[in-house]
């Protein structure tokens, strides 16, 4: 067996927090959730009907997508008003009547607050174009004049996440071609310039329209983007880096920048000043995870995703080297760790865990002309990763349809595709549809397997949905729902999101991790042999109908109570 290099962490159990410290928050993406009034877009009045499958499910929070009125030009991260809800997806007195029902049965709610860019159909931008270049109107956002002797090149090196330059040119009022504006995304989600006290106003009042209504918190989009370097000066090596960052290099001159901090501050006060436990979520990409801790002291972030976890690929030395940095980073400022496997940007977990290893990150979608993932093998994997994940100290996080088993829809044609990443890379990039595709609840109703019932969908669901249909799982031992909730319901029971952490010194290696928390163990078996079992009294196992007693099957994960 290959020994795992490196320090093992510990972590201290810590039992009475705030919810947020070890809740399961579960990832709603409205758009694909449900469908009420079967137009083939999913809706609140539709969340609002299924919201008890998931107090059942045994989450602690949900976390909604956008739902603001939106172009969806990016699937609504392109907000154009953040203070109504986009007439796809109701009303604000359906927010409030899912809110309402949602508190009923015990589930915080989380929503998404976009702050880095609005859309440009957003008044303010609308407001921006119309006025002239130096205006107050175009200081929501950065305007430049353009270089080249006629302004006809952009204003610096920078690129757009989604692909081509992160600068369009627009035309002036009277008629002429005038000044760029940056985006960092797509060109209808023209970027905000966080140093105008007058935006940093802006948002406080939204935060305070929602906490008013009565959320619990955000899901934070990009915080790391807000800020950007005096001057807007080159991405110093923009040729290897593309639009990101190399870990361990100097900070891009639009990431991580120093300023945000006081922003977040006065936002954490905002939410302190609300009762109950109001929380936020930093969609912070910060690497390293000692980096990040910055992000998550006590008087900023409640916490940010742990996208180190997720990007370790479940590589043994690189899963291993996750965990141990994530308590390290997360302890040394009193914050708890997060965890998550899938999201509505990534490869769902039980496809990217089918042989897709040698991708070098979870994103960018899988086309009908790619290596196809391994379905059994994917789905076996991603439980004992799901099982593996819900064992450890900390918040996690799960995304719709993952307790589903759902695959990723891997052979989505591109007429279908609506990600700006697919027009933007002439299809290089496939994007993010695959994962994004309509949820399957009931195998018999309809085209779209209830997730309405007209068969109308946004985008297409795979025929083989049907197979991993709710109802065809509710109540069926072994399956990936039922999984599921055995583990959320011994997670609770067991205190496990706010236990402690060790290795277990004789379950690190190439082939198996394995670590305790409290009485439990959690042992992963990554290799293709059987592992004998520790002594102990089993809980659960992540293989389907695998005996008490059996030893720890391929890709199996086992919680063992000794
Ligand atoms: C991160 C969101 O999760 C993603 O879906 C979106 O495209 C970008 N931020 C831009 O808002």
């Amino acid at each position: 067996m290959t020994s795992l290099v490196g320090n093992m962490v510990h972590h201290d159990a810590r039992v009475g927090g705030e919810w947020w410290r070890s809740g399961t928050i579960y990832q709603i993406y409205p758009r694909s959730f449900a469908d009420a009034n079967g137009d083939g877009m999913g809706d609140l009045p539709g969340i609002t009907a299924r919201l008890n499958s998931l107090a059942s499910l045994g989450v602690d929070a949900v976390w909604l997508s956008p739902f603001y009125r939106s172009p969806q030009k990016d699937a609504g991260y392109d907000v154009a008003d953040y203070c109504d809800v986009d007439p796809l997806f109701g009303t604000l007195a359906d927010f409030d009547t899912m809110l309402a029902r949602a508190h009923e049965l015990g589930l915080k709610v989380l929503i998404d607050l976009v702050p880095n860019h609005t859309s440009s159909e957003h008044v303010w931008f609308k407001d921006a174009l119309a006025a002239a270049p130096g205006s107050a109107e175009r200081a929501y956002y950065h305007f430049k004049d353009g270089l080249g002797e006629h302004g006809e090149l952009p204003p610096n090196n920078w690129k757009s996440m989604f692909g081509g330059p992160a600068w369009t040119r627009v035309t002036e009022a009277d008629g002429s071609l005038g000044q760029w504006y940056c985006h960092l995304f797509d060109s209808s989600q023209p970027d905000l310039n966080w140093a105008n006290p007058v935006v940093q106003d802006e948002f406080e009042r939204i935060l305070r329209f929602w906490l008013d209504r009565g959320v619990d918190g955000f899901r934070v989009d990009q915080p790391h983007a807000m800020a950007k370097a005096a001057g807007l000066p080159d991405h110093p090596y923009v040729d290897e880096a593309g639009a990101g960052f190399i870990e361990g290099r100097e900070n891009p001159p639009m990431w991580f920048q120093e300023e945000v901090h006081p922003i977040f501050r006065r936002w954490r006060k905002i939410l302190d000043s609300y009762p109950g436990n109001r929380a936020m979520c930093g969609e912070a990409y910060v690497l390293p995870l000692s980096f990040m801790a910055l992000w998550v002291r006590s008087d900023e972030f409640h916490q940010t995703f742990n996208f180190r976890f997720l990007d370790s690929m479940w590589e043994p030395q690189n899963l291993f080297d996750s965990i141990n940095e994530s308590f390290d980073a997360f302890d040394s400022v009193g914050a708890p760790s997060t965890w998550v496997l899938s999201n509505h940007d990534v490869i769902r977990h039980a496809s990217r865990m089918g042989g897709l290893k040698g991708r070098p990150t979870a994103s960018d979608g899988v086309g009908p002309n790619d290596p196809q993932p391994d379905r059994e093998l994917g789905l076996r994997t991603a439980r004992g990763a799901t099982m593996f994940m819900l064992g450890l100290a900390g918040a996690s996080y799960l995304y719709q349809g993952e307790e589903l088993g759902l695959p990723e829809h891997t052979t989505l044609a591109g007429e279908f595709r609506q990600d700006p990443t697919f027009a933007r890379t002439g299809g290089a990039r496939v994007g993010r549809d695959g994962c994004r595709v309509p949820l399957p609840w009931e195998a018999g109703v309809g085209a779209a397997n209830g997730f309405n019932t007209t068969g109308a969908g946004w985008l297409p669901q795979p025929e083989i949905y049907r197979e991993y249909s709710r109802d065809q799982q509710e109540g069926v031992a072994g399956s990936t729902l039922e999984l599921y909730k055995s583990a959320l319901r011994i997670r609770k029971e067991l205190k496990l999101g706010e236990g402690s952490f060790d290795w277990l010194p004789e379950f690190v290696s190439e082939r198996a991790l394995g670590y305790r928390n409290g009485d439990v163990l959690v042992i992963h078996n990554f290799g293709a042999d059987a592992i004998a079992l520790p002594a102990g009294s089993v809980l659960l196992r992540s293989v389907a109908g695998a005996g008490p007693t059996d030893p720890i099957g391929s890709h199996e994960t086992v919680w063992i109570q000794a």
